[in-house]
This record gives C-alpha cells, structure tokens and sequence, in this order.
C-alpha cells in the first residue's frame, strides 16, 4: 500500500465491516492486517513504480527492498510475494525485464521471501514491484498510532533519495550521492524490524512518498500528539543540502508540503531549502520508530547488532503541531 496522492482516492469507499479485518485501507497505516486466527495474521501490500535508476536489476532491487518495507514497518514477517510488472513488449529487448526480475529475486531470497508468482502487462513504460504477504501475531503487530508522549523518534535511513534522483535524471547528481542513494534504497529494512521488535517499540512506518514530515505527521495524527524535530540531527546523504539548494527538487515534494504545513512550527533561522529535504518524497526510506525514551539506547544497539543504522532525530510531544529547530 502505500502513501502517493492518488492513493487518497481509497478514502471515502465505503466497504461492509469484516470482523477479521484488523487494518484495512482506512486507516493510514503501512499494511492491510487480516486475522486468520486468534495467533495468526497476514499483513499485505503492493507497491510498483517506473525505474528511478539506469540499471535494470538494480531498480529491481529497489523496487524488491520498497515493496517489503511496508511489512517490515508493521513488525510483520514476509513471507511471499508476487510480481507485478508493465513493459513495452514490441520497443524494448526482453532481457531488460529479465534482469530486473533477476534484482527483485535477490532481494526477496535475501529476505527468505518465496516469489509464488506475477503479472506483467505490455505497457508503454516499465514499472515494477510486488504484492507481499508477512504473517505476524495480531498482538505483536506495530501500528503508526502508537506514539506516546515522551518517546524518542528514530530513523533508520539517511534522506534524499528523491532529490538525488531528480539530479541524476538531468545528470547533475555527485557520484557518491549516486552510489549512496543506491546503496541505502536496496537496503531491506528487516534488521530494523527486528531490532525493534527485539526491544518493543510503540510506533512505526516507513518513510516514503510523502517525506520525513509527511510520515511524521501520519504518526502524530494517528498517535493524538505532536512532535519536535532536531534538524542538526537529521541524517542526510551526501550533498543534500546543495542539490536541492540548486533547485534539484521532486514535484511531489510541493504537493507534500502544502498538505502539512499548517502543522508545522519553524526555527526562525531554518534555511528554507531544509523544507525541500523534510518534504523529499523517498523511495525505500528507512523505518521511523516512536520508542519509549529508556529504551532509546537499547534500540540503538539493536540496530546495530542487527546490521541496520539508527539516528536519534526528535521526540513525541504535546499538542498537534510538529516543530522543527535546531538543539
Ligand atoms: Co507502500
Ligand atoms: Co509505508
């Protein structure tokens, strides 16, 4: 499932009640959540979009590591998945599809995930991704609205995925940028989602589509809270800050932040510019978890026993607004 602007389309269907649907579309979380069973539930999704790198198999990496992460953000395990996929046929060589069903396979098997099946239709664009199914404890589920008061946010990936590619795509984007965007977007988020179910956190998602506030801000909503940002702490890739200073900025970025900005509350001193990067739509971002403030440490550790990252980066407070400042 997943945060874009089309998506809230879904809001205002009006579906019969399912006593065993636990999540379902209306609510803005990660995952749709079925109970099986009183022990057992399938948390599902699907997420597709057009290459946002050169190279086949590495967009099918991505696109693997994007669709998982809305699992991973629930505290679900993946545990299947199924292709989904549009190509220009007749244009372009078959080999191209090939490969970037080769990139999306070593994700899934790097996340034990079986691969039972896909879809591809003739299309005038490729786009690629998955529907996954994760299987978790109804009880053990991490739900965006958890947040209290007090908990610590910590993100788990660097941001600037979108204006790194909006860079790249007129060949202005640093090759370090470059090789780091990659490198953070084919990462899969599952030692974040084992570290934080190892230490017990109360509130989790992704951030994607809609930026680091825009996700923030779904929490905040859902939680009944607001938040500070630290802006000194947030982690950035690498030169960020100057790419979108030389207007290296997505159009969803906009649209993001005309949809959040009521809520916001600005140091003084903030360089517009830090807008365009709070805002920046990101592709396979890393998890945004609210912990309890005397477990912040050990979910640090455990993010880094388990191979993932964690940066400290605000806090839940009172009230409705999220403000950002520097200290
Ligand atoms: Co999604
Ligand atoms: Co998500």
């Amino acid at each position: 499932m997943g945060p874009g602007d089309l998506d809230r389309a879904l809001c205002g269907l009006c579906v019969k009640p399912n006593p065993n649907v636990i999540i379902g579309f209306e609510r803005g979380e990660d995952a749709g959540v079925y109970r099986i069973s009183d022990d057992l539930a399938i948390v599902q999704t699907v997420d597709f979009f057009t290459p946002i790198v050169d190279d086949p198999r590495t967009f099918g990496r991505i696109a693997a590591a994007n669709a998982l992460s809305d699992i991973y953000a629930m505290g679900a395990e993946p545990i299947c998945a199924l292709n989904i996929a549009a190509f220009p046929a007749g244009k372009l060589d078959i080999s191209i599809l090939n490969a970037i069903f080769v990139g999306g396979l070593e994700k899934l098997e790097e996340a034990g995930v079986a691969l039972l099946g896909g879809h591809t239709v003739d299309d005038k664009e490729i786009k690629y991704g998955l529907a996954v199914t994760g299987v978790a404890k109804p009880g053990e589920i991490v739900f965006n609205s958890g947040a209290r008061v007090g908990d610590v946010l910590v993100i788990t990936k660097p941001i600037g995925t979108g204006i790194i590619s909006t860079a790249q795509k007129v060949d202005e984007a640093p090759e370090e940028s470059l090789v780091e965007a990659v490198r953070w977007m084919e990462t899969l988020n599952a030692g974040a989602a084992r570290a934080m179910k190892i230490v017990g956190v109360h509130a989790a998602t992704d951030v994607t589509g809609f930026g680091l506030i825009g996700h923030l801000a779904e929490m905040t909503i859902a939680s009944g809270a607001g938040a500070k940002l630290y802006l000194d702490r947030i982690p950035l890739m690498s030169n960020v800050l100057e790419l979108a200073n030389e207007g290296m900025v997505p159009g969803g970025t906009r649209r993001n932040q005309k949809f959040r900005e009521h809520m916001l509350e600005l140091d003084g001193d903030m360089e517009a510019v830090w807008l365009d990067v709070l805002f920046d739509p990101q592709t396979s971002g890393g998890l945004l978890i609210a912990v309890a403030p005397e477990k912040a440490d050990e979910l640090l550790k455990a993010l880094d026993r388990e191979g993932a990252h964690g940066w400290v980066i605000g806090e839940i407070v009172d009230g409705r607004r999220i403000s950002v400042g520097r200290g």
